[in-house]
């Protein structure tokens, strides 16, 4: 059976695209299927990191801030970012952890807000910084927290909401919330929303403009391969800008930095999103990671992501035995984001197992195994092995045994 499988998987890879893109970063035969949690290293990053620190650091110093445009990096590489989700120019900045955005955001969006809106309402699935921040910032601002289900937010959401928190794509079953239709919904209710992004940048269209989405944050070091730590982004409307009030305002926000003046001024435009100064090793790595995207359009990786999860998913139907696993990922593509989440017992050890056998996803607590597909670097026999694998694994069969 797995011959006629490998043999559809040779063809869909011959009529690949994208498949040369995969040259373009530094692998191994390892099946990485972890690039919803760590990207793979893009080849053009070391040579550049290098010239960065022997070059811009060790001869330029200091004339680097300005001659090797670091005090400009934020936004330059915000809007290098910004047409991967949907952005005009002149609304991303880079910087900081996801976590300190989404700070940003939410404060700024309750400020925004205005008077008589003192509720939050944060995803009740969401990744658990969302959360946290998203508690401190309530508690910082007087509102009161409501956890409630994406679906819900509708039903949810009245006149004391100031915001809504959403993540895109859900980190645990790869589910793909409806962007369009729940801003639309936050919205008709006069609140503004905030979308976390770190599952869905770089893997499928997001349209932040054309949805009219206020302010969304995302992390760089998933699928758009900027390095562990890389960065985040901040994505700031550009009608919110001119009322958009950072709670952290830094030196690096102020309209003169270097006027070194007392009192705080904030820069137009997105800018007022920065707040000290830029981590330039990482955010150079990320300026160079990002070149894969030159010729590669966001379309195509969607198209391909979802047949590489549909082929996963009908690999491991093929393959592993009914009942030893089942998908919590939606099957509907609208629902749909890059992974695939099978909850199975014994995750944590079927995980280790195939890592050693050369499979890596990643095991969430308590009991689902995450299968990333970055469609930039996997392809569709790695797919098939992958099934193949863990088919062997849940059979307890010794590693390289036929399925
Ligand atoms: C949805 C989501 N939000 C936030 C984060 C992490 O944020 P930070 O970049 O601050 O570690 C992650 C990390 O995996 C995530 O999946």
């Amino acid at each position: 059976m797995s011959e006629s499988y490998a043999k559809r998987a040779a063809e869909l890879d011959a009529a690949d695209e994208l498949a040369s893109v995969r040259a373009r970063f530094v692998l191994d035969d390892v099946v990485y299927l972890d690039g919803n949690s760590l990207g793979a290293l893009p080849r053009s990053v070391p040579g550049r990191v290098e010239d960065v620190v022997r070059r811009q650091w060790g001869s330029l110093r200091i004339r680097s801030w300005d001659e090797s445009g670091w005090w400009t990096a934020p936004e330059r590489i915000g809007d290098r970012i910004a047409p991967l989700v949907g952005a005009a120019a002149g609304q991303t900045v880079v910087g900081d952890s996801t976590s300190v955005n989404l700070f940003k955001a939410l404060v700024g969006a309750v400020r925004l807000a205005g008077e008589g809106r003192d509720e939050i309402l944060v995803d009740a699935t969401t990744f658990p910084t969302d959360g946290y921040i998203a508690a401190s910032a309530a508690r910082l601002t007087g509102c009161t927290l409501r956890p409630v289900a994406p679906d819900e937010v509708p039903g949810a959401v009245g006149p004391r909401t100031a915001v809504v928190l959403l993540n895109h794509v859900d980190y645990r079953t790869g589910r793909l919330y409806d962007l369009p239709s729940l801003t639309a919904a936050v919205h008709a209710a006069g609140a503004l929303v905030v979308w976390d992004l770190c599952h869905s940048a770089g893997a499928l269209p997001v349209g932040l403009d054309e949805h009219g989405v206020d302010l969304a944050v995302g992390c760089t070091y998933k699928y758009l391969n900027g390095g562990p730590g890389s960065p985040a982004f901040l994505y700031i409307r550009r009608d919110l800008q001119a009322r958009f009030d950072s709670p952290l305002p830094g030196w690096n926000s102020h309209a003169d930095p270097f006027g070194m003046t007392p009192d705080f001024s904030p820069a137009p435009g997105a800018l007022r999103g920065r707040v000290g100064t830029p981590d330039i090793l990482s955010m150079l790595a990320l300026e160079a990671a990002l070149e894969v995207w030159d010729d590669v359009s966001v379309s195509a990786v969607r198209a391909k992501s979802l047949a590489l999860t549909d082929f996963f998913l009908e690999c491991v139907a093929a393959y592993v035995p009914q009942g030893a696993v089942e998908s919590v990922t939606p099957s509907a593509h609208a629902d749909r984001g890059s992974q695939v989440a099978l909850r199975c017992q014994g995750a944590d050890a079927v995980m280790r197992s195939l890592i050693e056998r050369g499979v890596v996803g990643d095991f969430r607590a308590p009991d689902v195994l995450r299968f990333g597909f970055t469609p930039l670097y996997v392809g569709f026999g790695d797919v098939e092995r992958a099934a193949r694998v863990l088919a062997e694994v849940l059979a307890g069969e010794p590693a390289g045994a036929p399925v």
